[in-house]
């Protein structure tokens, strides 16, 4: 059996990463995936991307967050977002990273893909077609359809929505981990997923699971960044 551990949308919350690695030991994995935004909103983006770099089993994609990092470092205008608190929490980020955590930033693709036991999975923080949508539950079947329909994957990995998910669609699987790193659905624990597969049968499992919260918290006032991320992590909702 091949085991895939499903991350995304880590938004620098490295506690929260710290909890799921306690809890699921990933060097007993094949593969562990990140669905993009691993920068933004924490105070740790440095400690979480340098626990990607160093995995030789990380499957790793640009998110719109670290886009927008990037595009800061580059000297260019950030048109978005418009909020000041969320402009402070990105040029933050862009001024702490360390210049090996830019580099590899920047060498992150938009998309990837891989095989295990002969099943092809592509990992997109969007979707396959487009990198900005962002797919939720509730989102009419009729586009999962249009997405698997000359799909060369039998799995697509996204995240972006930050809603776990798990859909199969016209024989397609469609799984969504939802937030390690910045919960929107009032439940402020850590989610992520596992993906299981023999003899080309595919299991996924969601989790959700506690973390240190006030370690977040405590990162977010030393370094006296907005107090509406504090309420965000305790109450795990989106506020602004
Ligand atoms: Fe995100």
């Amino acid at each position: 059996m091949k085991k895939v551990l499903i991350l995304g949308d880590i938004h620098a919350n490295y506690p929260a990463l710290k909890a799921i690695q306690n809890y699921v030991r990933p060097n007993s994995f094949d593969r562990v995936v990140n669905t993009g935004d691993l920068t933004v909103y924490s105070t740790f983006p440095n400690e979480t991307i340098k626990w990607f770099r160093e995995s030789n089993k990380s499957v790793c994609i640009l998110g719109n967050t670290d886009k927008r990092v990037l595009r800061i470092l580059k000297g260019k205008k950030l048109k978005k977002p418009r909020k000041r608190e969320k402009r402070v929490m990105y040029f933050w980020t862009s001024e702490n990273l360390l210049p090996e955590n830019v580099k590899y930033l920047r060498s992150l693709p938009k998309h990837s893909d891989f095989k295990i036991d002969n099943i092809h999975i592509g990992v997109f923080h969007g979707t396959f077609d487009d990198e900005n949508e962002t797919l939720f539950p509730g989102t009419p079947e009729s586009r999962f359809r249009k997405l698997a329909k000359g799909s060369p994957f039998q799995v697509h990995i996204m995240g972006h929505s930050h809603v776990p998910y798990y859909k199969i669609v016209s024989g397609v699987h469609f799984v969504n981990p939802g937030s390690v790193g910045r919960m929107f659905d009032g439940d402020p624990r850590t989610s992520f997923a596992i993906l299981k597969a023999s003899s080309e049968r595919i299991k996924i499992e969601h989790f959700r699971i506690p973390y240190p919260v006030e370690e977040v918290i405590k990162g977010l006032k030393k370094n006296r960044l907005p107090d509406i991320y504090t309420k965000m992590y305790r109450t795990g909702k989106k506020l602004n």
